[in-house]
């Protein structure tokens, strides 16, 4: 007999469905991992694009296959033609994560290998993904400028090339490197919401592109990766407050959530906010913009005593925290920073979307199909009688 599992846990924290040999956390030491190696490693010694390859095939390349990796993700930069004129219809105030869930079927409607069904055109496509989408969000933040898109340069690196695509200034080395450095930071993160999602679908056989679509959608909301932009406009308010431990405390007072602090897996700092917060520190010193380190300390601080007198001492600061001083000192608009989340997490994304597909962490793909309690209106097995209208007496619900 089948074993099934009748416990209902709203959230599913702590609910184990499936296996993966894509990355790890341990929560209560704030340790993530990635195909065996630790975050803070890669983030030192590798870039994304070798990441991306890591998480895509289990390990990390031989110089050859970096080289090919990375030949054909510069070749993937160009856009269909039909993408701009796209982007050239959209009202100029559309939100970037919009723009970009909507774009990225249409991205799959040019990609010659949306049907395939073996690894090899799947990571053809994880590969189009990698170079398009922050090619796309380049472009669309200048059209909406009113400005032309920028070709790609495929003398520089992945981030420096966004940067490039985003301004069509020459960015500098140190910046184009820390951006890279967050780039590997984000790739992957276990079964997140996005990444639950884009599994979700994938496990129905849908195609990798509408996979991915569901992806950018979770991770737009508040409680994801939209958290980074809204750090960045707590941030900018409270740079106008007098009494900033006050307006936090009575934030928390209120009940109100305090953005960038917590995680529903980590009982201790994040490990990315740790390694973003020197970053934030150093970026401050470097640019003469002290004060957005400043104050995200003080934010820091403040909440996490405020959350520890009230007992809750496993709320700290997330990866969103301090991505967003960072990215804004680099000169990012706010609402770039969820789409610079997306060009980072696309990687892990595809990696477990190819993972679930072809069942490579268990004996074989399933689809995923829970059970909900009906708490509803019930009239017994025999239904209730179907009144016409006008019999009907009004109810409001
Ligand atoms: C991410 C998040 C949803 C994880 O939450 P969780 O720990 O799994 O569980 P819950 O949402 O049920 O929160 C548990 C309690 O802590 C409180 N809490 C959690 N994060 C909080 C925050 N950032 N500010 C204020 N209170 C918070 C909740 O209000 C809740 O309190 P209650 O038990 O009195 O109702 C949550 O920390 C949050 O909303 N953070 C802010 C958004 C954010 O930064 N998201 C990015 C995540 S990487």
């Amino acid at each position: 007999m089948k074993e099934t599992v009748s416990v209902k846990n709203i959230g599913l924290r702590g609910v184990t469905v499936a296996d993966t040999k894509i990355s790890f956390i341990d929560g209560n030491q704030g340790i993530l991992i990635y195909r065996g190696y630790r975050i803070e490693e890669l983030a030192e010694r590798s870039s994304f694009i070798e990441t991306a390859f890591l998480l895509l095939n289990g390990y990390l390349p031989s110089k050859r296959e970096f080289e090919e990796f990375d030949a054909l993700v510069k070749v993937g930069r160009e856009l269909p033609e039909f993408i701009y004129d796209c982007l050239r219809k959209l009202p100029n105030n559309a939100d970037p994560m919009d723009v970009l869930q909507g774009l990225v079927p249409l991205l799959g409607i040019a990609d010659p290998d949306l049907l395939g069904e073996n690894r090899e055109a799947n990571v053809r496509m994880a590969t189009r993904l990698i170079a398009r989408i922050p090619a796309a969000m380049a472009a669309w933040h200048r059209i909406r400028h009113n400005q032309d898109p920028v070709p790609p340069d495929d003398s520089l690196s992945h981030a420096a090339n966004f940067l490039w695509q985003m301004t069509g200034q020459p960015p500098d080395e140190d910046t184009a490197n820390d951006l890279d450095c967050c780039l590997v930071l984000h790739a992957d993160h276990t079964f997140n919401a996005s990444t639950f999602a884009c599994r979700e679908v994938c496990s129905t056989r849908a195609h990798m592109y509408a996979a991915v679509a569901a992806g950018v959608g979770a991770l737009s909301g508040s409680l994801h990766g939209g958290a980074n932009a809204r750090v960045m406009g707590m941030l900018m308010e409270l740079e106008h407050v007098a009494d900033v431990p006050k307006w936090i405390k009575d934030r928390v007072n209120s009940g109100e959530r305090i953005m960038g602090m917590g995680h529903a897996v980590y009982k201790t700092m994040d490990p990315r906010a740790k390694y973003l917060k020197p970053m934030a520190t150093r970026l401050g010193k470097q640019k003469g913009l002290e004060k957005w380190d400043d104050l995200s300390k003080l934010v820091e601080e403040t909440a996490v005593s405020e959350f520890e007198s009230r007992g809750k001492t496993e709320i700290k600061p997330n990866v969103d925290f301090y991505s967003a001083p960072v990215y804004h000192m680099m000169g990012i608009p706010r609402d770039l920073f969820t789409p610079i989340f997306a060009i980072s997490r696309i990687s892990g994304w595809c990696s477990h979307i190819i993972e679930e597909k072809f069942g490579e962490a268990q004996s074989k793909p399933m689809l995923y199909r829970p059970q909900a309690e009906y708490v509803g209106n019930y009239c017994g097995l025999v239904g209730c009688e179907y009144e016409p209208p006008d019999k009907r007496i009004a109810e409001a619900l």
